[in-house]
């Protein structure tokens, strides 16, 4: 019998700023009892090892010797984890119930002797409590009397979980195939295509995959995309729509702001192409239950990935009225951000704000209509992009896009409000300039970060016959540039 793949699972919310730990524990027969006394001597030696040079201040050998004791645990975790047995596996639903219900676990990965556990302490009680409860949980197998426990960086932390939840995506997925049509009309569709030169043998990466839209369209030209998006009803629809192009289309779960780790989790080191088509889809703000829009009655959750750990219910019940105004400002550029939020403290006294209609209605008791805008646009912009931390992953998409790009690639970003788009701009004229110029220099430097050209000196926007056909494409703006 084949060896089974190990199950995955990562906790809906990423570490709270503790110290992280990995904890990899297994069934007594599952490591040869013979390298476990070579990598206990071995560890002891290491330790010593590490001890004398903390007291000598000598970095380098501290640093060697840590990697040894890494490299010796991996291997121990690598024959843990590639023992099969058919009678006592631990990936029994008990063993799954006590984890999920620690709130210190991050996540888990089980085998089928094998438990790798990722673990913020987050009350009194000890790694050891922790390893005691969770085997209790088992007590029909055996358990090594011994484990590895590392402290790992919350970086590594947050990479597993992405990548756990993308692994996980598919039963999400399942559940947002029965979601209605969906049914989104693409933006700037020819303009994007033809700044990237989508063509036979290119690999392109479509950062906010949506309906598959632009996506369809790279296809169509021969490219080979990789589409990621955060929202599992999105990618239901796109699987849906490209289903007949196979390999050529791959879907990702996760955000774009991990663009790097999830295309190298595929084996994808450089493209040829990266293209975003940023903010929410029509469905997503048309779907009442997604709680985006102030025009239709919804619970306010404002949510693209449904994991997220906040939604705007929480954000605007738990938040401080300062917290809430430099939001509504920063993010919406409401004027009214100070008497907006005042006035939702006071309502929450009276109790939760839970409903899209509740808030707008707040929020157009103190701010009157301005021309055509509803009273509660800017607001529930601001919301949003708080919720998604939307430029913070634009600001990491825009970065790592640029980083996979091969020579002669191209990224292609269209942007909907001026916040974005300022962001987009800033960056490009950053990585496009030769040079760099202050005040207190006597002459200009080169530029460390110039690495592109850029190819609209002015922003692409949409013709009269979109804007007629579309008028949500009003806002749009597309900026391009080139990797040298
Ligand atoms: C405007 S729609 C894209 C529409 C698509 N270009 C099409 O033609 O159908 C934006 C999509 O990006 C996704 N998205 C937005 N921010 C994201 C992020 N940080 N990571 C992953 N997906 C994101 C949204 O869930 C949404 O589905």
């Amino acid at each position: 019998m084949s060896k089974q793949e190990a199950e995955c699972w990562a906790a809906p919310h990423p570490p709270g700023g503790r110290t992280c730990y990995r904890v990899v524990m297994w069934l007594v027969d599952a490591v040869d009892e013979q390298m476990l006394i070579v990598c206990r001597r071995k560890r002891a030696e290491i330790v010593q090892r590490m001890q004398q040079a903390g007291v000598r201040g000598a970095r380098g050998v501290l640093s060697e010797a840590q990697h040894e004791l890494q490299t010796l645990n991996r291997n121990i975790c690598r024959a843990a984890f590639d023992f099969f047995t058919r009678a006592q596996g631990v990936r029994a639903s008990e063993l799954r119930a006590a984890l999920r219900a620690d709130a210190g676990v991050l996540g888990y990965r089980l085998g089928d002797a094998a438990a790798e556990v990722w673990l913020e302490l987050v009350d009194e009680e000890g790694v050891g409590e922790h390893i005691a409860r969770w085997q209790a949980a088992l007590p029909d197998v055996l358990w090594c009397a011994e484990s590895i426990v590392e402290q790992v960086p919350s970086h590594d932390v947050t990479d597993m979980q992405q990548t756990a939840h993308a692994a996980g995506a598919e039963c999400t997925e399942e559940a947002a195939e029965n979601v209605a049509e969906f049914s989104h009309t693409t933006v700037l569709l020819e303009e994007a295509a033809s700044a990237l030169q989508a063509a036979q043998g290119k690999v392109m990466v479509d950062a906010t995959l949506g309906g598959g839209g632009h996506s369809e369209r790279l296809l169509q030209a021969g490219a080979s995309v990789w589409g990621i998006d955060q929202d599992p009803a999105a990618r239901a629809a796109a699987r849906r729509r490209l289903a007949d192009y196979g390999e050529q289309m791959h879907v990702l779960a996760g955000n774009f702001r991990h663009i790097k780790t999830l295309l190298h989790s595929h084996g994808v080191d450089a493209v040829d192409g990266v293209l975003a088509d940023l903010g929410i889809s029509s469905p997503q703000v048309d779907t009442a239950e997604r709680g985006f829009s102030f025009m239709a009655e919804g619970p306010l959750d404002m949510r693209m990935d449904p994991m997220l750990p906040r939604s705007a219910a929480d954000i605007v019940n738990e938040a401080s009225e300062t917290e809430l105004a430099d939001i509504l400002w920063q993010y919406g550029e409401e004027r009214a951000s100070r008497a907006i939020a005042r006035r939702i403290v006071r309502q929450r006294e009276h109790g939760r704000i839970v409903t899209t209609t509740q808030l707008a209605s707040i929020i157009s008791s103190v701010s009157p209509r301005r021309g055509r805008q509803h009273p509660a646009t800017r607001s529930f912009q601001a919301l949003r992009i708080a919720v998604n931390d939307e430029l913070g992953a634009l600001d990491e998409l825009l970065s790592g896009g640029l980083s996979m790009l091969r020579s002669g690639g191209r990224m292609a970003i269209i942007t909907f409000h001026s916040l974005e788009d300022r962001k987009v701009k800033q960056f490009f004229e950053r990585v496009t300039k030769p040079e760099i110029d202050r005040p207190e220099w006597t002459h200009p430097r080169p530029n460390p970060e110039y690495s592109a050209r850029s190819l609209t000196r002015k922003p692409m926007v949409p013709g009269e016959a979109e804007l007629i056909a579309n008028p949500r494409s009003r806002s749009a703006k597309l900026r391009v540039i080139e990797k040298l």
